[in-house]
């Protein structure tokens, strides 16, 4: 019944649209005045806000209805109460009509509601399907794809194609109505195969393994589909019981319940799990090599299973592209608000707090940090004993995960497992890292396993500990030249690299400090205290919200000082100390 209330619904608007215009047309070319079928448009109104009430109370009120409604009963006021505009409305009904078409499917999703093909797709697929994240990014461009049609169309209605007039009403009518059908439609039928084929890079979230077989068919790839004929066999156990199997063929992707006669790989894992995996919360190869769960069969088809649905992102929420500190886009990642909340420091500058610009950077995120209510803990490498690796691999072959050297190291990686967001300082030295934040990155060794996986398209090792938690990764970095670009960049290709291929360590943010010495000097007070603000709020924003704003990194990245006013004033202090003072007695502290 439902069901019949919001065709009938559905079509009213279109009807009295649809009578107003001929009538009104009609009418106005035997010399009519609006006046003379008031009555008529009475009734029309009276029709329209009938059906509104009606689909209202029935809770079957669409994006068209409100659209063809609310323009029809603003055209039918004008006509009472401003004549010219009422006029102009009734000479050109259709083209009013797209005009709300046009405002119905562009607007709503630029204030968050959902776009209005959700109400015709929605009826097509499973429920399961409507939470993948493919629905709503296709849905998003068929909305849009329709705007620009409706927006072609009302223009389409305004053109003059000939002076006979019943022609041209004809042609005006027809010739939207015919870009419809014949471009409006058949694409509607073909993007979302399309879109669907170039995959997607958003995350799943399937509550239930048995929601997940039920979607899968409408998330193939069709593109990677091509030519493969194959048969995977579930068995999983534990939360979801489930045996069921996928048959892949001919570009289509179907689920069946039971046990196949003949299929091409078995998959036998704790329910749970597999839902973990498929929403790309787990590693799957990870989970394989950890022998979490075991494979029957042509083990190489898992390779491309991932592949084959949506590629899967980490644990974390995968926020815009920022710009870096010279000003290049790059994705920095983020976590949930309240994620972090143990901060390690790996502090590799030699100089004091007094004296080190790094350092004083990352203190001041700490304090940030800690205000926020993060616990913080600052490991300095000058103190330690740290042997350089030899590459003996015994931490991967021999006494898996425990390298042959008794020194600090060990204890600092514990540190580091147990940290949400790691933080490094290094000064800029010969344009990368210091020599001791080498030596201990090069000892991290005993964190991954020696076996190659695929992440995200980039060859890597499985992290050693499954247990352990995604980590943030930041660095602070100060060099005494006034540029960014070239000079940091061999910083920013290790941070980056790392982030990328550590599966746990997800680059936050790279905090670069050009002329960074000029900082000491009083004149420079100003940009100092900009540079301290942001940091701070960088750690607070770290802890609270989860996610760095790229506008902290500009600010730490602008030298503040014309390339030729930096020469002369970096020459002038250096002539200051020259064969007088060592540099620490001639340089103000920085506290
Ligand atoms: C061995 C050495 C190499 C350096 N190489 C660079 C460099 O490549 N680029 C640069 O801008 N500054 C370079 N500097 C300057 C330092 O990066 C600068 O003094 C910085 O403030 C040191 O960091 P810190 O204050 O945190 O200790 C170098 C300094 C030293 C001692």
């Amino acid at each position: 019944m439902t069901r019949l209330i919001k065709k009938i619904t559905d079509i009213v608007p279109f009807i009295v649209v649809t009578a107003i215009n001929s009538v009104a047309l009609a009418m106005l070319k035997m010399g009519k005045q609006a006046d003379d079928f008031r009555v008529f448009l009475i009734i029309a109104a009276a029709v329209i806000v009938t059906n509104l009430i009606l689909s209202i109370v029935k809770k079957v009120l669409t994006y068209f209805t409100i659209a063809i409604s609310s323009v029809t009963l603003f055209g039918i006021l004008a006509v009472f109460v401003y004549p010219q505009l009422g006029i102009l409305f009734l000479n050109n009904t259709i083209a009013a009509l797209y005009a709300a078409l046009f405002l119905i499917t562009f607007f709503p999703p630029i204030f968050g509601l959902d776009p209005f093909t959700y109400d015709f797709s929605k009826k097509s697929y499973p429920e399961s399907v409507h939470r993948m994240p493919q629905f709503k990014s296709i849905n998003l461009v068929l909305n849009y794809f329709w705007a620009l049609i409706f927006a072609l169309a009302f223009t389409l209605t305004l053109i003059t194609y000939t002076r006979d007039y019943a022609l041209q009403q004809i042609l005006q009518t027809i010739v939207p109505i015919t870009l419809q059908l014949v471009i409006g439609l058949p694409l509607t039928r073909k993007l979302p195969e399309l879109l669907m084929a170039k995959g997607s890079q958003q995350k799943n979230n399937f509550s239930s393994v048995k929601e997940m077989f039920e979607a899968m068919p409408y998330g193939l790839n069709t593109k990677k589909a091509e030519g493969l004929d194959l048969v995977i066999q579930f068995k999983l156990n534990g939360e979801e019981t489930i045996e069921g199997y996928l048959t892949i063929s001919r570009n289509k992707c179907s689920y069946s319940d039971g046990l196949h006669e003949k299929p091409s790989t078995t998959i036998i894992s704790d329910s749970k799990l597999w839902l973990d995996i498929s929403n790309g919360d787990v590693s799957g190869d990870e989970a394989l090599i950890n022998k979490r769960y075991t494979v029957e069969g042509d083990a190489g088809i898992l390779l491309t299973l991932s592949d084959l649905f949506t590629a899967s992102v980490p644990l974390k929420r995968v926020k815009k592209q920022k710009k870096d500190a010279a000003g290049s886009h790059f994705l920095y990642k983020s976590f949930e608000p309240g994620y972090i909340k143990k901060i390690v420091v790996i502090n590799s500058s030699p100089r004091t707090d007094k004296f080190s610009k790094s350092l004083m950077m990352a203190n001041k995120f700490l304090s940030g940090a800690e205000s926020a209510g993060a616990e913080a803990e600052m490991v300095n490498l000058k103190d330690k004993t740290i042997n350089f690796c030899t590459c003996c691999y015994s931490c991967w072959t021999k006494t898996p995960g425990v390298c042959i050297f008794k020194d600090d190291m060990p204890k600092i990686l514990e540190k580091i497992r147990m940290a949400d967001l790691i933080v490094y300082v290094t000064p800029l030295y010969v344009f990368s890292v210091s020599a001791q934040l080498k030596v201990f990155i090069d000892r991290m060794l005993p964190l991954l396993q020696p076996y190659m996986v695929k992440t995200d398209g980039i060859t890597n090792h499985p992290n050693r500990f499954e247990e352990d938690g995604p980590n943030g990764l930041i660095v602070f970095s100060a060099g005494g030249f006034p540029e960014v670009k070239k000079n940091f960049d061999g910083i920013s290709a290790i941070v980056r690299n790392i982030g990328s291929h550590f599966q746990k360590t997800n680059l936050m943010a790279e905090f670069f400090l050009p002329a960074s010495e000029l900082l000491q000097q009083p004149v420079y007070r100003e940009r100092r205290t900009r540079v301290e603000e942001a940091c701070f709020s960088a750690g607070r924003d770290a802890v609270l919200t989860g996610t760095i704003s790229d506008s902290y990194m500009k600010i730490v990245s602008d030298p503040g000082v014309d390339q030729d006013v930096f020469i002369d004033q970096a020459n002038m202090f250096w002539k200051s100390l020259d064969g007088k003072k060592a540099y620490y007695q001639g340089t103000p502290k920085l506290f």
